[in-house]
Parts: C-alpha cells; structure tokens; sequence
C-alpha cells in the first residue's frame, strides 16, 4: 500500500462502508418512502453490482491507505445473495502489521434470526441492528411493510446467542412518530441486556430526496439525555473515545450498560470524519451527503486490467482532493433548513 492517505482537511481514511444492494425489505419513511421505492422503482441489475471478488479487491487497495474497520450496509445486507461467502472472503484481510479488519455490518433485523450464526461463522465480528420502535403497531406503520418487532427481537437475541458480542441498536428518533418509543426502549435494552447491547439514538438527518425532511422532526440529542436522566443516574463516557467516532456515549451508573448519542444535525461531527462509502455499483463517495460518486468500478473492470498500484494511485488521489463536511455547512449557511441540491439516497450508499 501507500500507507495513511489524508484528505484535504488532514483527516485519515479509517472506515470504509460498503453496500451491497440497493434493494431493502422494509420501506422506513424516512429513507425508502413506498411514493417513491414503489413497485416499478429501477433498482440495480445484477451486472452492475460489484461481484465479491471485486468488492474484496477494492477492500485490499483501502486497508493499504489506511482503511481498518469494514461495514456492510445495503439497502438491506441481509438480501444479498451468499452474503456469508463475502464476510468471509473480508474476514481474511489483513491490515500491513497482520492484524485482521474491524468487520461488522447494519442491518434491520428482519432476516438476523435465521443468518445470525452463519455470520458469525464466516467471520463477522459483530452487528449493529436498526430498531425504532419496540411497540408492535408503531414499529410495523415505520417500517411500512407490516414486519413485527418481534422478529427484529429475535434477531438481536439470536446475534447475541451466535456469539457477536457488543451488539448496537440503532433508533432514528423522528418527532411526533417515535419519540414516545425512546424511553421503553432504553428500558428495555438496559434492563434485558444490560452492557451486552448499546442503544444508540440517531438525530433524523436531511440525508437523500426522498424523505421531505423537517427539522422539527428532529429531535435534539441534548433533549433525549435530559429526558433519560430524569429516570436513570448517567455519566459521560470519557475513556478512549477513538478518533472519528460517530456517537457520544452515556453509561447507566447502576452497571447496566451504555447508550450513544449521533448528532449529526446539531453538533456535526464532520471534524475528523474518516468514512468513504462504496455504493453497490462501485460508486466511491465521500461524503453522506455527497451529490455525486467517483467510477471505481470503471477502474476495476478495465480491460488490460489495471495494476494495483495503478488503482491505489487512483484512490489515493480522490481522498487526498476531499474536503467534503456537508453537516458542519448545513450548520452554518442554514440553519434550520436544508440545502435544495440533488444527494444520493441513504437507501442507495448505505448509512
Ligand atoms: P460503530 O460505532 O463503530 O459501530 O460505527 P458507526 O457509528 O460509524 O456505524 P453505524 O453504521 O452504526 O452509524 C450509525 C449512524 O450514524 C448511521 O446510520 C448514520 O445515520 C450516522 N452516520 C454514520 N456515519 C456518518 C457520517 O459520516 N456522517 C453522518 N452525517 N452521519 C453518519
Ligand atoms: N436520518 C438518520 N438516520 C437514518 N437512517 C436511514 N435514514 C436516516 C435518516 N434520514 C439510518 C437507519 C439505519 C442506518 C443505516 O441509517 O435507521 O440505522
Ligand atoms: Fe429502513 Fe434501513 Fe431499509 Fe432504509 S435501508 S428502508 S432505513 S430498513
Ligand atoms: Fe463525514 Fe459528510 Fe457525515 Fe460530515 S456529513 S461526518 S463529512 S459523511
């Protein structure tokens, strides 16, 4: 490899999310509303998704410009074909000092209780389930696809029986939808699982065109933890807190674990921001909230095929160019609104 490339604002790459299907099982209405992922929707055909061996390929070249922990995200992960056969192909990276990649994956659960193990035996680390509601009704009118929670639950138990520890939950709070939902749910999780599962809760972002975003459907961070220590005893996490962590995290004083705060919206963290994101087709972008992405896989299908050295030229160049921080501008040019400019789906690059 290069070694550590850095981005025009001096931020390494460390993270690389990688979604391997633009089709989801759910359609949330904050990311897939059913007006516009309907029946006729254009998803990706098969020839145009990067194949395991491609998407491997392009994992290697990142571990050698930095690149240490490995997301899989979709659309929906778990609707991917085999999808056991590509952890494990990622589970044997290594980075340049022989040290296996931080690999774990989002999904919504729906499909957890049946792969869990499988997963776990291909060599994923551990998972991050999405979850926004624990009540029935509430949560199926969310996922608008008449899935019960109790089949997420299950997914999470069975995560948690197949042995990927430090399991987090994921719950976009959306104001006047879910926000009723935030307390059962810290309950719930605390109490059941204690530090074996992190609750993390997610501001609702203006991510895509799609969703017709408010911001006062958002709910504050800083107005969820009021609300949780008016019930449990908390303090701030202070130790470690590794560079380009996304949540701020908050620990029960009675033992019973932990909950995460994302606050994309009101306190952006795009400061030393170290994610790239390659979308199904191999469309590297570097931002979130990016208009547009940069034609990998144009690069790995060429014909004579390009060296790795040639590729990893490539790549570095793209992230040495970045300056992306679209939160922190949101921030500062509107707040309060958001920009009308074209961005990519979370549906389409994963979140
Ligand atoms: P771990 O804590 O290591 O598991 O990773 P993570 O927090 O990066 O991963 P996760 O996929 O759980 O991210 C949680 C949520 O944070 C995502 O679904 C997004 O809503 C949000 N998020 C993650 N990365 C970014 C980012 O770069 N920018 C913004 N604005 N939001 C992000
Ligand atoms: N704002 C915040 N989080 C979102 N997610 C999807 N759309 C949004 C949005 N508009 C979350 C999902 C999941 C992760 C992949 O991204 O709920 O946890
Ligand atoms: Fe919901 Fe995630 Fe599917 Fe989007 S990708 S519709 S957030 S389950
Ligand atoms: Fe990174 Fe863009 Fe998110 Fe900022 S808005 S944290 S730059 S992905």
């Amino acid at each position: 490899g290069l070694g550590d490339v850095r981005d025009r604002l001096q931020r390494p790459l460390r993270d690389l999310r990688i979604s391997v299907t633009d089709r989801c099982n759910f359609r949330c209405s904050y990311c897939m509303p059913r007006e516009v992922f309907g029946q006729d929707y254009p998803y990706l055909p098969q020839s145009e998704l990067l194949s395991f061996e491609e998407i491997t390929r392009a994992a290697r070249l990142f571990i050698g410009l930095g690149v240490r922990k490995l997301r899989l995200t979709g659309g929906e992960p778990l609707l991917r074909r085999h999808l056991d056969r590509l952890v494990s192909m990622l589970a044997d990276l290594r980075t340049p000092d022989g040290q296996p990649l931080d690999l774990t994956l989002t999904t919504n659960g729906a499909l957890l209780a049946r792969t869990a193990a499988r997963l776990k035996a291909a060599g994923l680390q551990r998972i991050t389930v999405s979850l926004d509601a624990l009540d029935d009704a509430v949560f199926r009118r969310m996922n608008d696809a008449d899935f019960p929670v109790a089949d997420v639950l299950a997914g999470i138990q069975a995560a948690l029986d197949a042995g990927l520890e430090r399991v987090k939950v994921n719950m976009v709070v959306q104001r006047g939808t879910n926000d009723h939902e935030v307390l059962p749910m810290a309950r719930h999780f605390r109490e059941r699982f204690g530090p074996r599962v992190s609750l993390r809760f997610i501001e609702y972002m203006d991510v895509g065109a799609s969703n017709g975003w408010r911001m006062d459907e958002v709910v504050p961070s800083a107005e969820l933890l009021a609300l949780l220590q008016g019930h449990f005893p908390m303090e701030a996490v202070r130790d470690d807190v590794p560079e380009g962590e996304t949540a701020r995290r908050w620990r029960y004083l009675d033992g019973r674990g932990e909950v995460g705060f994302i606050s994309s919206v009101t306190e952006a963290f795009c400061g030393d921001c170290n994610r790239a994101r390659l979308s199904t087709e191999g469309q590297l972008y570097l931002c979130l909230f990016a208009g547009q992405g940069h034609d990998l896989r144009q690069l790995l299908r060429a014909d004579p095929p390009l060296s790795d050295e040639h590729l990893l030229q490539a790549v570095a160049a793209v992230w040495q160019g970045r300056q992306d921080r679209y939160s922190q501008r949101r921030h500062e040019q509107t707040p309060g609104g958001s920009t009308p400019r074209r961005r990519v789906e979370m549906s389409y690059i994963g979140g």
